[in-house]
């Protein structure tokens, strides 16, 4: 499990007979250079991922291919926002924190879409100052407040409707959000997606032009992305056959799943669309409507797979366990506040030694973080060379996408620098933050 595995790591990531080198830059290097842990993102494997979703769309769904909008909590930096903005696709925002990013680079407003379940006054009134494309709607309350705000500015505000259509993702319960029981939408099966249309058509400031729904993250079949689809095409019919013209918007959402260990696979996008795309098409045709404009918003498919973390091993010890098995304990400089996705959702990762060619046997190994608490697991279980020494450089891959934007400061820890890689060169996108910044915010 310790070998280099191109099917895990960025693309343009090698090992090169004794050591990783990340688009011609070695891992040594890049710790040398900008300190460690260092999330490393592969520029290039970046852009390359974006413009294929964006191909993809336009493939499978022809004339009716609307936007791919990147989402940004997966990870954004300003420099990430000018690549999404140089591939030419949207960029979904949830805060105004997320917005707030758009704005520092000019990313076209009318490539923007707002999400988020409780937006706040003033994130939906910068969003609409701001010009943002289309808001998603997510509560009764929100459509009184987003009205009345447009109208305060006066605009017509498009919107979607946030739906959940009642589909169990076959994923982690904490990442699955198109159930019934969740704090997300309208829900379908309730008849409130329903009334949430008529209040939106009540309303001068809004222009209801779609619907959208998310049905959890990490999934792999096309059957939840269909079901959904099904369900809110029924919607559209609906719509069609009361109103007498047709919404002509739906956005389906991100939840395109990622290889994260050896064997796994990440989706194909133009494989996935290309289904997503069979069903709609058969779907509308059955109701009896006109073929919607699809957008889609993956946010993990993009930079997920772009991104490594390098972490230098600080302490090793070994445990006895029953049985006559032992295990040993890996201490890197780094843990849950750069990763949480192993405590929260016991999400799996893989490390290799990147530093030089380790030399075996291997052992039975955890890899660990630094901080206060017995759960700080970066890898409950892998098999690690039994030379691996303090110094040593360890390389996790596919940490790109809730990686560092779910970073914390738990300890104290300042969060890593983000470096982004290119043809050789490397550049810092977000410097380390220092014990100077955390202090700064105490009085
Ligand atoms: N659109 C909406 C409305 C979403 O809520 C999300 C993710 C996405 C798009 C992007 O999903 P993606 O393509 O990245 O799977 N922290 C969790 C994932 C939470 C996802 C939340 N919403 C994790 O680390 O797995």
């Amino acid at each position: 499990m310790s070998a280099f595995d191109p099917a895990v790591f960025s693309r343009n990531s090698r090992f090169e007979v004794d050591h990783l080198k990340i688009a011609s830059v070695s891992a040594s290097a890049l710790v040398a250079d900008f300190g460690s842990p260092l999330f490393v993102v592969d520029e290039e494997d970046f852009r390359s991922r974006a413009s294929h979703w964006k191909s993809a769309l336009e493939e499978a769904f022809g004339e009716s291919a609307g936007t791919v909008y990147y989402a940004a909590k997966s990870f954004i930096s300003k420099e990430v926002a000018r690549w999404v903005d140089q591939v030419g696709i949207g960029l979904d925002v949830c805060t105004g924190g997320e917005l707030a990013v758009a704005e520092a680079i000019g990313f076209p407003a009318g490539r923007v879409e707002l999400h988020g379940n409780n937006k706040s006054e003033d994130e939906i009134r910068i969003a609409i100052s701001y010009g943002v494309h289309t808001i998603v709607i997510d509560s009764f309350f929100e459509i009184e407040r987003v009205a009345r705000i447009a109208s305060e500015l006066g605009v017509v505000q498009r919107v979607y409707i946030r739906v959940t259509p009642g589909v169990e993702a076959h994923t982690h319960e904490f990442i699955s959000t198109a159930h019934e029981d969740v704090k997300f939408g309208f829900s379908l099966a309730s008849g409130a997606a329903w009334d949430a249309i008529s209040a939106i058509r009540a309303e001068n400031s809004l222009r209801l032009m779609g619907l959208h729904s998310h049905i959890g993250s990490q999934i792999f079949e096309s059957e939840g992305f269909a079901a959904a689809a099904a369900k809110l095409i029924t919607l559209l019919a609906r719509f069609k056959d009361t109103y007498g013209h047709e919404l002509s918007e739906l956005d389906l959402g991100g939840g395109y799943g990622i290889a994260y260990l050896p064997g796994e696979e990440t989706l194909d996008p133009s494989r996935i669309l290309n289904e997503l795309a069979d069903i709609v098409k058969r779907e509308c045709a059955s109701a009896q409507i006109s073929v919607p404009i699809i957008s889609i918003e993956p946010g993990r498919a993009i930079v997920g797979p772009t991104t490594t973390t390098l972490y230098t091993v600080g302490t090793t010890k070994d445990v006895e366990l029953d049985g006559g098995l032992s295990r040993r304990y890996i201490a890197v400089d780094g843990g849950m506040s750069d990763n949480i996705r192993p405590a929260l959702y016991g999400a799996e990762y893989i490390a290799i030694v990147a530093n030089r060619l380790p030399l075996g046997p291997n052992r039975n190994s955890r890899v660990v973080g630094k901080h206060c608490e017995s759960g700080d697991i970066i890898i409950r279980e892998i098999e690690l060379s039994a030379d691996i020494q303090p110094g040593d450089i360890l390389a996790v891959p596919a940490t790109g996408a809730y990686g560092y934007s779910m970073a914390s400061n738990y300890n104290h820890v300042p969060r890593p620098a983000v470096v982004a890689v290119n043809q050789g060169n490397a550049r810092v996108i977000v410097r380390r933050e220092s014990i100077s910044d955390l202090l700064a915010l105490e009085n």
